[in-house]
């Protein structure tokens, strides 16, 4: 058995709340947040305490393991401390806002010999991992291009949040299409080539980034965030490769698609039944039960935020005016 301590009681907080009810082996024993009538509607999910102070579930002796659903700018400070304080580490994406962080972070938690997983949901989603098995394993031979779609709402909470802040947040770069830069990170590695640019306007966010990896191949990938019209999220992926092609759209009938170039095509539909998010805090607690490595590892994570820092230091700005023709920045 696993005891927990849950920090922040917010949006995500709730989806790992809800996923950690349904797990066995597992009990959260306190909820932490500022807000302490948040913490409440959350810790009511689990039956659980609630604290407003971090400081309590860190000295807590029962308590082996916190899960991070912190803002992000505060996830290195709170990382860094509970390392301190002997607890496994599950952070929230992305895990800081600078390489630097990152890197302490990591080095902290291997000091004092405190498990560290980062929480890229996509790498326990069947569609992104059948899209990476079919890479690895040749089945559409050497890939050529893909192309990669992220849209959703922009995720602003009743007016001020601190995603609109890109000290806090780190901008879409880091905070939402840093989803793709793991799926790549994890199946080609570091790019040699990144450029990139967005278009902001009153009502849409977009930014656009293209790819070059060295045995590997050309990708374009395009995050939007809009102020309405994207509930739900819309994930696409296309791979080409010398021998055929694969696709997932998460908007599609038969989400996923895979075809050879003599003109098969295998239409398969998604299993209804699997949350990412139980699959991704079972894989967190199995490793720490088991004592078994994390599947997120330190070099990809390392990679994919650096190919959002470069991504997002390379992109000129595009302000939409009321003339219609884009200022750049
Ligand atoms: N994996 C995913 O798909 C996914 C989706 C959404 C968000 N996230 C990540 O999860 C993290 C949290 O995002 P969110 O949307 O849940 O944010 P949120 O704003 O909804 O929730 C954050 C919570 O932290 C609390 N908080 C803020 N400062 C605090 C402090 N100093 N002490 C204690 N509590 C404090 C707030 O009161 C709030 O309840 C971010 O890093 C974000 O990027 C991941």
């Amino acid at each position: 058995m696993l005891t927990i301590g849950l920090l922040g009681a917010g949006n995500i907080a709730e989806r790992h709340a809800k996923a950690f009810s349904k797990l066995s082996d597992v009990r959260v024993k306190t909820v932490v947040d500022i807000d302490a009538v948040k913490a409440r509607n959350i810790a009511n999910i689990l039956q659980a305490e609630v604290a407003t102070e971090l400081d309590k579930v860190l000295e807590d002796q029962e308590i082996d393991a916190i899960d991070i659903c912190f803002p992000t700018f505060l996830h290195k400070e709170t990382v860094i401390k509970a390392a301190k304080g002997k607890k496994h580490i599950l952070c929230e994406k992305p895990i800081a806002l600078s390489i630097d962080d990152a890197i302490e972070m990591y080095r902290v938690c291997k000091e004092h010999k405190v498990k560290l997983m980062i929480a890229q949901v996509c790498r326990f989603m069947p569609p992104y991992i059948r899209m990476k098995n079919l890479i690895s394993d040749g089945t559409i031979g050497e890939i050529h291009s893909i192309r990669m779609t992220r849209a959703v709402d922009y995720p602003v909470h009743n007016g001020y949040s601190w995603y609109q802040d890109i000290n806090k947040s780190g901008g879409p770069f880091l905070d939402f299409i840093i989803h793709d830069f793991d799926f790549l990170a994890w199946s080609f590695g570091k790019p040699t080539v990144v450029s990139s640019h967005q278009i902001h306007s009153n009502s849409m966010q977009g930014i656009f980034v293209h790819l070059k990896y060295e045995y590997g191949p050309f990708v374009r990938l395009e995050g939007i965030w809009s102020s309405k019209g994207n509930k739900h999220l819309h994930q696409r992926i296309e791979v080409d490769g010398q021998h055929g092609s694969a696709v997932f759209d998460s908007k599609g009938k038969y989400p996923f698609s895979v075809s050879s170039l003599n003109d098969y095509t295998e239409l398969l539909k998604e299993e209804p039944e699997v949350d990412p998010f139980y699959e991704e805090l079972k894989h967190f607690v199995d490793s720490i039960l088991n004592n078994t490595e994390v599947l997120i590892k330190e070099s990809e994570v390392l990679t994919a935020l650096e190919t959002a820092l470069a991504a997002r230091e390379r992109a000129g700005l595009n302000i939409e005016t009321r003339s219609g023709y884009a200022k750049r920045n």
